[in-house]
């Protein structure tokens, strides 16, 4: 895919290849109503290169969704934004609107968590694809822009696109619809994709099969993709890295084959222990004791601590940063990773 870049207004320059497409740094979250401010997202920080991925992993209401929507500046005035998310070097918090809406959707763009929205559902999937490319001066004549529409629902893997082009989200299958959301997402080439749970909606098959084929586009077109799932099966399968989070923060962080197969934090451990697993008898699963706190309910000290079997009193003090306890893994958990290893005991 050669499409040009949508940064009209933003940074025409080429961009600079040693700088990441995205660098989020201790990005934090209030949302602000009826006077009270509400921390959702807590110091969240990440570095996306080309053609990586980071998979989002964590139990429902731990701000997965909205760091996704963060980073993407989706909140305007409901939510004060703190940190920094940069695009190869250049800062996006507080760039004016205008410059921020010809950024979504070119640069970076998101698949949401329900599909269902992101489509007009009184207009054909065609023409709202060759709106997008239009807005992003990518095909302006309507005739290029239909052609372009067309093969980007084959490079979805859309058998009949001419017939969906033509049809309303309505008339589509979930997954179907689905592909003509990413279709739309990847239309102009973005350089960060984030895809918020793109299959939860979806049967099993179908859901591998988007699954594969996000895998494809990022191989294909180098994009960035962060990956938001609740679902340990998928960000096994997806590889790439893995932050697990937790009370709005993450606690940890790796390549996903080794944080799967070792976790070091206690709540990751708790996650994977939670897991069916063919060996273990129906009645037998583990799940995380207790629910996770709410939000503007966060206890002191580490989050997970009234649920945490390893838990000691000091874990109630102080709320544990994420430390690099490999040179590829990170944790926050100082009572599993001690800083100076006991002697005779492995860290
Ligand atoms: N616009 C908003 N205003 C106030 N609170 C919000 C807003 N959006 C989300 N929240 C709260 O922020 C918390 C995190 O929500 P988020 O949608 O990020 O969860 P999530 O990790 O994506 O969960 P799920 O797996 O269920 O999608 C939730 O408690 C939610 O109620
Ligand atoms: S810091 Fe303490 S409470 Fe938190 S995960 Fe580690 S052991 Fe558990
Ligand atoms: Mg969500």
């Amino acid at each position: 895919m050669t499409a040009s870049t949508g940064l009209s207004g933003v940074n025409q320059a080429e961009p600079d290849t040693a700088l990441a497409p995205l660098e989020v740094t201790d990005l934090s979250t209030t949302f602000v109503a009826n006077r009270r401010r509400i921390e959702v997202v807590r110091g969240v920080s990440f570095t996306l290169r080309r053609g990586e991925t980071l998979m989002l992993l964590g139990e429902s209401g731990c701000g997965k969704s909205v760091t996704a929507r963060s980073i993407m500046q989706l909140y305007g005035s409901a939510a004060e934004l703190g940190g920094s998310v940069r695009m190869n070097g250049q800062e996006l918090l507080g760039l004016p609107e205008p410059a921020l809406r010809s950024l979504r959707g070119g640069q970076i763009a998101l698949i949401p968590q329900d599909p269902t929205g992101a489509l007009d559902p009184l207009r054909r999937i065609g023409a709202q694809l060759t709106e997008v490319l239009a807005v992003h001066g990518i095909e302006r004549v309507k005739r290029a822009g239909r052609r372009r529409a067309e093969e980007l629902l084959a490079m979805v893997g859309i058998p009949d696109p001419k017939r969906v082009a033509d049809s309303y989200p309505h008339e589509l299958s979930g997954g179907m619809r689905q592909r003509a959301v990413i279709a739309i997402a990847v239309s102009c080439d973005p350089q960060v994709l984030i895809a918020d749970e793109p299959t939860t909606a979806l049967d099993v098959t179908v859901q591998a099969q988007i699954l594969e084929l996000l895998a494809e586009l990022r191989e294909r077109l180098g994009t960035a993709v962060l990956m938001v799932t609740h679902d340990v099966g998928v960000a096994g399968d997806f590889g790439g890295q893995i932050g697990v989070m937790y009370a709005g923060r993450l606690v940890e962080e790796g390549p996903a084959r080794e944080v799967l197969a070792s976790p070091r934090h206690p709540y990751t451990q708790g996650l994977l222990d939670s897991l069916p697993a063919p060996d273990i008898p129906r009645g037998t699963l583990r799940s995380i004791e207790g629910s996770p706190p709410g939000v503007g309910a966060f206890p002191a000290g580490c989050a997970f601590a009234p649920r945490c079997p390893k838990a000691r009193p000091a874990c109630r003090g102080e709320d544990p940063p994420l430390r690099r306890v490999r040179p590829d893994r990170s944790a926050a958990c100082p009572v599993v990773n001690p800083a100076t290893p006991t002697p005779g005991r492995a860290a």
